[in-house]
């Protein structure tokens, strides 16, 4: 080992500024301990110097000593600096990476919508309520008596063989209309009465245009003097209200149910727009059979008036343009999305 010569005394300046240059292009700590050995490790630059000192004159000794030992110390204070500037730019990163955006949305719950078919159901509630009809609610499963005996339909009526029915034991059926309601509601009224009972409805039927369940609205005005007039008023009104537009026409085409006498076909059509002047068979209609009317428990000299009987899934299909009646039972969320605002 060789003393420190006054050649590498004159240049302990130029360590303090190599070992800021070599501190300074580290990129990490790691780096930076590796580039700490070369100045102040045991063999580094620095101790060197120190351990050549004892070589030197005694007199100079001191003098050189504490030359050293200053530069020691600012390299000291360089490599200082330097951890500090790693680690802030360590953080720096690391919270830039792990930044959160607070502004951005959340993760929403996917809004579910209503279905069309139960959209028509709210509109024809509201539509009705608003000209003092009220809501009846019944039994999806139903007595053969409600379903069809009260109804004028007596068991081997020829009428009943319209509906193919599912049975359930004991002799109760899924209600294949919602005429039922008729029945159950006169009972527990006294009339005038005016009521709507939209409802499941079954039947043992599936294709394009059936489906094994669907929804029908009855409706039921009885009084004193109630015509067939009224009848079509109160439906034209409705329609017009339904499909927001005055520009529709109503016809009655003679018809037959068990339970109405005489009984219509409801037909519409629409003086403008895609299906502008066809006819579309829209509901069954009558005026309500004294049969019936007894069965309400009421005298049929006194109480008249008319049924009618709608189905929600035709009324959906026309007023949204819907042509295929499968698409309401499939669940698919890109059709059914479109009724979700
Ligand atoms: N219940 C009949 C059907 O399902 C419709 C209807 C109701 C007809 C009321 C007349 C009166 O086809």
């Amino acid at each position: 080992m060789t003393a420190p010569s006054s050649d590498s005394l004159a240049n302990l300046e130029r360590v303090v500024e190599d070992a800021n240059t070599a501190f300074g292009a580290t990129v990490s700590t790691a780096e930076l301990e590796q580039a700490k050995a070369r100045f102040l490790g045991k063999s580094g630059v620095l101790s060197e110097l120190l351990k050549g000192l004892g070589r030197l004159p005694a007199d100079q000794r001191p003098a050189a000593g504490s030359r050293i030992n200053v530069v020691k110390q600012q390299v000291e204070q360089a490599l200082e600096r330097r951890r500090a500037e790693l680690s802030q730019a360590a953080l720096s990163a690391r919270l830039a990476e792990e930044a959160i955006d607070i502004t951005l949305p959340g993760r929403q719950r996917g809004g579910g919508g209503i279905h069309p078919v139960v959209r028509t159901w709210q509109r024809i509630e509201e539509i009705f309520a608003s000209i003092g009809f009220d809501v009846a609610d019944g039994p999806e499963i139903e007595t053969d008596w409600f379903n069809f005996t009260a109804l004028n339909q007596p068991e081997n009526h020829p009428a009943r063989s319209m509906h193919d029915t599912f049975y359930v034991e004991d002799g109760l059926l899924l209600r294949t209309h919602t005429s039922p309601m008729q029945v159950r509601y006169a009972r527990q009224h006294t009339p005038p009465i005016r009521v709507i009972a939209p409802g499941r409805t079954y039947r043992v039927d599936s294709d394009a245009t059936h489906s094994p369940m669907f929804h029908q609205v009855e409706g039921l005005w009885i009084g004193e003097d109630v015509s067939f007039a009224d009848l079509k008023g109160v439906y034209t009104d409705f329609l017009r209200s339904f499909f927001e537009t005055d520009r529709l026409r109503v016809r009655f085409r003679p018809s037959f149910f068990p339970f109405t006498e005489p009984s219509a076909e409801i037909d519409m059509a629409f003086d403008s727009g895609p299906l502008k002047g066809r006819w579309l068979e829209i509901s069954g209609a009558g005026q309500v059979h004294p049969a019936v009317i007894r069965n309400f428990g009421l005298d049929p000299e006194r109480w008249i008036g008319f049924a009618f009987g709608s189905g929600l899934e035709r009324l959906t299909m026309l007023r949204y343009g819907i042509d295929d009646l499968r698409l309401f039972f499939e669940g698919d969320l890109r059709f059914l999305r479109q009724f979700s605002a």
